[in-house]
């Protein structure tokens, strides 16, 4: 597997890997090219990210994106996407882009990595593999407008 770092070059090679990954489960969102376009090209383009296209062969199979963040006594990695392929999922390619990214990071200073994602077992499975722990202190609040 080769990874290479993102660019908004990239972003017609991995929208459709997007939807397919969030449009099934556990997700099932709606999202469709051109929306996932917005947000992926949104994070591609903000200050400090980073992301990672995973091939095989040449073929894109997964993708991981982010971006740094200053805390008063810190830099923290906010991991916002992560997804591989949904024909070969269960095949080791998501925990090798944690990985990698995991590796990049620390390299450039980076302390401590938070994400959000969806509430069920499938989420907690996999993150708790990859030695993520649900956070005692922080919460996730929303209000709807
Ligand atoms: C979540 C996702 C990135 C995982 O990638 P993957 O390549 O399928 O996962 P891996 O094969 O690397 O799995 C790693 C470990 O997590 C476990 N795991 C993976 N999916 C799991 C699930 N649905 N439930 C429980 N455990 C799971 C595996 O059993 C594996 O453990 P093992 O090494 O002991 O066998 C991928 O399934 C995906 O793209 N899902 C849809 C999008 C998504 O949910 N992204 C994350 C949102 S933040």
């Amino acid at each position: 597997m080769e990874f290479k770092i993102m660019t908004r070059e990239d972003l017609d090679k991995i929208v459709e890997l997007y939807v397919g990954a969030f449009n099934g489960e556990p997700w099932y969102d709606k999202w469709t090219v051109e929306t996932a376009k917005k947000r992926l090209g949104q994070m591609i383009g903000c200050e400090d990210s980073l992301g990672l296209i995973a091939y095989d062969n040449n073929k894109v199979v997964g993708m991981a994106l982010g971006n740094k963040e200053y805390y008063y006594d810190a830099v923290h990695f906010h991991f916002k996407e992560l997804c591989v392929d949904t024909a070969i999922k269960g095949k080791g390619i998501g925990s090798k882009l944690v990985d990698e990214m995991v590796r990049r990071v620390k390299v450039d200073g980076v302390t401590e990595i938070i994400l959000w994602t969806l509430r069920c077992s499938e989420m907690l499975g996999f993150y708790e593999k990859q030695n993520f722990k649900v956070s005692d202190e922080l919460i996730i609040m929303r209000r709807s407008l």
